[in-house]
């Protein structure tokens, strides 16, 4: 099946110098499966022609309110859209979606719309970073729009900073997570699923802190992952990364604030995903103050103690068939180790990852695992994205509450 079958989209394409890419989106939303609806303000066609989106779409581009036959394009592209996006996002078009103007197709469209609405801004530096289109974001994002980019590198005029459009396979991606994925299979529908992402930061005194190389990329696949399966999701994390609509996010920084915000949840999920890399040692003391370096060339002594281990908690308070999913980062027997570690905190399964080979765990894209259950099944999934681990994860999630 492909990535957006059966799903239609608005593509709001204004009048920046990166409307060309929005050629390509438009034939990699299409070519993902989905249907899509061009709508170019009247500025853009001075930077890309209403033709090459005709050759391209599902349908042929539309300009203004009014030329068409039908008399509330506006509406029935609204009203039918499943996604609307808006690549590129001028400050201009920006600034009129957060005042709810609506003096073009393209605005009356994002205006009436119930579907989520995705908007990739490219600007100049200048314009992104003044104030005015800042607020404008800030509007939207707290209004629910996503937001993707834009991206830092050269410009139009040769000029380098914030404001490039993001490449067109970024849009398609977040497309794909905003509308979920289609088609998935619904085995975890209305289940609740708590998932932590990211590496804890452990403060030394106000500025500075421990931390360690985790991205929470695996930890947010696996949100969305569970979200396209139906899953109610809570995501407890210290990074920001585009989150599933529906998910709901808590956002901590130290183990201390992470330990807090599962414990409140872990009662009422029915399954608990660890993928978080908490600290195991954190500063005994905070310095209240900024430690100062001194004349004496002296260095401070940091004293570490450790943190408590919120996995072994949740699996010793483990409730009635709630399925709870540990992570080892191992470097050195990855088997033995992993299944010492689901004995010793009480979980169901542990998803072991050998971090010292190439390509694997922290920072990548990509990872390998052994998923190892309580049952003794083991499941080796070869390098690949962090998606498709998720989907392994997941599927050894349903076969355990499928034993319950
Ligand atoms: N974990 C936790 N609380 C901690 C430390 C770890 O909940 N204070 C969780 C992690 O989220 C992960 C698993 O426990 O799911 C990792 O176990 P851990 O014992 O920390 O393994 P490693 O970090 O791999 O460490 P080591 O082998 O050094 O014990």
């Amino acid at each position: 099946m492909l990535r957006l079958e059966g799903t239609r989209i608005v593509l709001g394409v204004s009048a920046g110098i990166a409307a060309y890419k929005a050629i390509e989106v438009c034939r990699r939303l299409v070519d993902a499966g989905a249907h899509v609806a061009p709508v170019l303000t009247e500025d853009a066609l001075r930077f890309v022609t209403k033709l090459s989106f005709d050759a391209l779409a599902s349908e042929p581009a539309l300009v203004s309110l009014w030329d068409g036959p039908d008399p509330s394009p506006h509406t029935r592209l609204g009203q039918s859209a499943d996604l609307v996006i808006v690549a590129p996002a001028t400050a201009r078009v920006l600034a009129k979606y957060a005042a709810g103007i609506s003096d073009d197709l393209l605005t009356a469209t994002l205006l009436a719309t119930r579907a989520p609405v995705l908007v990739c801004p490219a600007m100049h530096t200048e314009m992104w970073e003044h104030p005015a289109t800042q607020d404008n974001i800030a509007t939207l994002r707290r209004r629910g729009v996503h937001v993707e980019g834009p991206d830092v590198g050269p410009l139009a005029s040769g000029d380098f900073g914030a404001g490039r459009l993001v490449a067109p396979e970024r849009i398609v991606d977040a497309a794909v997570r905003v509308v979920g994925i289609r088609g998935s299979a619904q085995d975890l529908d209305g289940v609740l699923v708590l998932v932590t992402a990211g590496g804890t930061r452990e403060a030394i005194d106000p500025v500075r802190f421990i931390g360690n190389r985790s991205s929470g990329k695996q930890g947010y696949a696996i949100a969305h992952e569970a979200t396209a399966r139906g899953a109610v999701v809570t995501l407890v994390t210290t990074v920001d990364l585009p989150a599933p609509i529906a998910a709901k996010i808590v956002r901590v920084e130290s183990a201390a604030e992470m330990q807090r915000a599962c414990e409140a949840a872990a009662g009422a999920h029915d399954v608990i995903v660890m993928s978080a890399a908490v600290a195991d040692f954190r500063p005994k003391q905070i310095a209240d103050q900024k430690i100062k370096k001194g004349d004496d060339g002296g260095v401070p002594l940091v004293e570490l103690e450790r943190t408590p281990d919120i996995l072994a908690a949740l699996g010793a308070k483990k409730r009635s068939r709630q399925v709870i999913v540990g992570f080892a980062a191992e470097t050195q027997d990855l088997v033995a180790n992993a299944m010492a570690k689901l004995m010793k905190k009480q979980v169901d399964v542990i998803v072991a990852n050998d971090v010292s080979a190439p390509g694997v765990g922290f920072e990548h894209d990509t990872n390998a695992v052994s998923i190892l259950a309580g049952d003794g099944t083991r499941t080796d999934v070869a390098l690949t994205d962090k998606r498709t681990i998720a989907r392994a994860v997941l599927d050894e999630v349903v076969r355990m509450r499928s034993l319950h």
